[in-house]
């Protein structure tokens, strides 16, 4: 999307290292008056004391900050690879030539009034002479950008933003400078803070592709409203947290917000299950809320990967200490178990009536020094992987001594563990906490939070350690044939295809179905019932009768073949009585299928992530209980059974009350096929096996039902 969503083949644009390590960067529309935004970009450039030259560019020349003031970009002295643009929508495009003419290489787009309010031709036309002279662009509609490589505050946020490891890309302006005081109080430091706004060109893909490769940037922070571009971000992102840890809020989890973000961004927000689980297989965390995403990042940035994922909680508290267990099993996070190392371990440092079960519970009685002493037992051992340290104020405990020992402690054993603390009482804590946050320890006024924090890095670090999701290669589909089908139906002005054209798709897939012959007699239809094996089922066939079971036409469970004839002579009975003028072509004996668990599988273009896989458990199961994951397409057998067991009801498949174990290979190779063919044929908007019946291990699966959908070519959403 990002590369010539209007300009059909561009120029090659200029590279996105030059953007965040520019020479020089004009601010065209730079004012003399503070009141304006060209003045405040100006302003931070030099506070924060970019590396490069500082260029204003003001028709009116004169003076700035101490800067001279250049009438036209075409006057400034050095090189300018950046240009800030402050000037009203109207202004935009006539500055793009001068722009152009001085070799610029990235435009940051600040006004606003393009796309957001409607005005997408417009935007469209500067996003193309743009790229029709090798620029690129961000924005519009953006608070601008920060880079600590280069120490360049481009913003009119306010200042004083933090060198660090986590970078920011957001869609929303107003958040995102809203997150730069934020990050600034909480000390939390910044290697680069992205406002993408309209997404007319640069988009978060682009972006992550430079902060893969970027040495400071160690955790990523997007917040997105409306995901374009959803195939090449699937790949980006599966590429990046390979390596680095990736957390993201979006809005519109509810309908309403939905509505809001895609008011708010003019791009529709893609529906959340869909969004949710893909980010979940891209390995990417999603935080529920802005505070929960900056718990993350923050401690994210700092803790060193685990070594293994047993954890065990040290606290001074029974009931904390029973909470943070019970945030352990929400948050994914395993505890140490073994009694007699626990037992061993704590000897020494236990006071009476304290436990050495995990959580170590060193009780109201432990002194600053006894908890001291009982954390670094742990941290000390190579099987404990990582301490949720839980402090509760008592009056028997010297708080101030206490912090200190923290202190001495987490500089000792940060690199080495990761630990979280959290510390719960009155002013004297409180105080504690701010300090020791502002130094940078990982300290939580919450159990919850803390532990919340250990589980997102839990979750990153088993990504990260996990084999690579591989895509299938591709597949020896049957495409041409396919398609075959599809354009006889399309030609009798249908974009839908008929049962028999649907099972002549899934044989070409693979997929057994349940075998059907055309009966035209009552020999026939005895002999087609013993070819197939009973029970059977029989279903007249007539193009007069379309409610085939209101007529009678429909048997069931029919297990020999004095049930078939029987069966057949009341079929026929039956449907001339409901229209005596019906032309009956004969009934059509099937396969009574066997019971198993009943399955849906899907797949479908998704307008924002292209062709997506789902899956579910069928009948009630999906309606009511909504029981489904969904995957960027295509994937490959082992992501479709992760995908399988992500489900809640995945237990029913593995065999429960004396069950046994399903099919659940032969499930897992129904989604692949079907994820290969919503990649290989995007004109099938929507394909839908439903139910597809799993039978015990081994026995494989019959799709009873397969309906599809087709539309024109679908090309790729990337
Ligand atoms: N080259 C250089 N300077 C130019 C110019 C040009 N072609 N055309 C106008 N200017 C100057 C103006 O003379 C003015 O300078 P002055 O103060 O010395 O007179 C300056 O550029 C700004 O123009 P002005 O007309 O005063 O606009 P403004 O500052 O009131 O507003 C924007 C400009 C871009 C800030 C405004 O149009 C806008 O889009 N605001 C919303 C920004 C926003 O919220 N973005 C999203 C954030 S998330």
């Amino acid at each position: 999307m990002s590369s010539g969503c209007c300009s059909g083949k561009p120029a090659r644009g200029a590279t996105i290292d030059r953007l965040f390590r520019p020479q020089g960067v004009a601010v065209v529309g730079a004012s003399t008056n503070p009141a304006k935004i060209g003045y405040r970009v100006v302003e931070n450039m030099v506070r924060s004391g970019f590396s490069g030259g500082i260029y204003p560019v003001n028709p009116k020349g004169g003076e700035l900050l101490g800067r001279p003031v250049y009438a036209s970009l075409r006057e400034v002295p050095g090189t300018v690879d950046v240009a800030v643009l402050c000037v009203p929508a109207d202004h935009v495009y006539p500055t793009l030539a001068e722009c152009a003419d001085k070799g610029v290489g990235h435009l940051v787009i600040i006004t606003s009034g393009f796309s957001e309010v409607g005005n997408l031709d417009l935007e469209k036309e500067i996003v193309q002479y743009a790229r029709a002279h090798g620029m690129r662009v961000l924005g519009p509609n953006i608070f601008g950008i920060y880079s600590a490589a280069s120490r360049l505050d481009a913003t009119f946020g306010p200042g004083g933003i933090l060198p660090g490891h986590v970078a920011i890309v957001t869609q929303s302006g107003a958040l995102g400078i809203a997150m730069i005081g934020k990050t600034a109080a909480e000390s939390l430091g910044l290697s680069a803070l992205i406002s993408v706004g309209n997404k007319s060109d640069i988009d978060e893909s682009d972006l992550l592709e430079y902060l893969a490769e970027d040495a400071a940037t160690r955790v990523v922070l997007i917040y997105i409203e409306g995901v374009k571009g959803g195939e090449r971000l699937v790949r980006t992102l599966k590429r990046i947290t390979a390596r680095k840890h990736v957390v993201a809020i979006k809005s519109g989890r509810s309908k309403r917000g939905a509505m809001a973000a895609a008011s708010h961004t003019g791009s529709l927000a893609g529906a959340d299950a869909v969004f949710d689980d893909i980010m979940r297989q891209c390995g990417v965390l999603r935080a529920e809320s802005v505070q929960e995403a900056f718990h993350w990042v923050r401690f994210l940035s700092d803790a060193p990967l685990p070594s293994g994922d047993e954890a065990v909680i040290v606290t001074n508290g029974g009931g904390i200490g029973v909470l943070a267990t019970d945030a352990c099993e929400k948050y994914g996070v395993p505890l140490f178990d073994d009694q007699t190392i626990l037992k061993q371990t704590f000897a020494e440092v236990m006071p009476d009536f304290g436990s050495s079960k995990n959580p170590v519970d060193l009780t109201g009685q432990a002194t600053a020094e006894d908890y001291a002493r009982s954390l670094e037992a742990v941290l000390e051992r190579d099987d404990m992987n990582a301490v949720v340290a839980l402090y509760c104020e008592t009056a028997l405990f010297d708080t101030e001594k206490f912090s200190v020992l923290l202190r001495s402690l987490y500089e000792r054993y940060k690199e080495r563990k990761p630990i979280v603390f959290s510390l719960f009482g009155g002013e004297r804590i409180e105080r504690i906490l701010r300090e020791l946050r502002v130094e940078g320890l990982p300290v939580f006024g919450d159990v919850y939070e803390a532990v919340s924090a250990l589980g997102a890095l839990y979750r990153s670090w088993r990504q990260q350690t996990a084999t690579a999701e591989t895509e299938p290669p591709p597949s020896e589909l049957d495409v041409a044939g396919i398609r075959a089908i599809l354009s006889r139906a399309g030609k009798e002005g249908r974009g839908f295809l008929l049962a028999h054209e649907a099972a002549a798709v899934a044989e070409r897939l693979g997929l057994r179905m349940p075998r059907s012959i055309l009966a035209r007699n009552l020999d026939e239809a005895v002999r087609a019932a013993g070819e197939i094996g009973y029970p059977v089922v029989m279903k007249v066939v007539s193009k007069d009768i379309i409610h085939k079971s209101d007529a009678g036409g429909v048997a069931l469970d029919l297990e020999t073949a004095n049930e078939v004839i029987d069966a057949y002579q009341a079929i026929l009975q039956s449907c001339l009585a409901y229209k005596p003028d019906a032309v009956i072509e004969g009934v059509e004996v099937v396969e009574m299928v066997k019971a198993g668990v009943e399955t849906i599988i899907g797949a479908r273009q998704d307008s924002s992530f292209g062709p997506v896989v789902m899956f579910g458990l069928g009948g009630i199961y999906v309606e009511v209980m909504k029981d489904v994951a969904f995957r960027a397409a295509p994937i490959d057998a082992t992501t479709a059974r992760i995908m399988i067991g992500s489900i809640r009801s995945y237990p029913l498949l593995l065999g429960v009350r004396g069950e046994s174990r399903k099919d659940v290979g032969a499930a897992a190779e129904v989604i692949v096929r079907l994820s290969q063919l919503a990649t290989q044929c995007r004109e099938i908007t929507d394909i839908e096996v439903n139910p597809l019946v799993v039978y015990d291990y081994g026995k494989g699966v019959v799709a009873v039902d397969v309906r599809i959908l087709f539309g024109s070519q679908g090309g790729d959403a990337a």
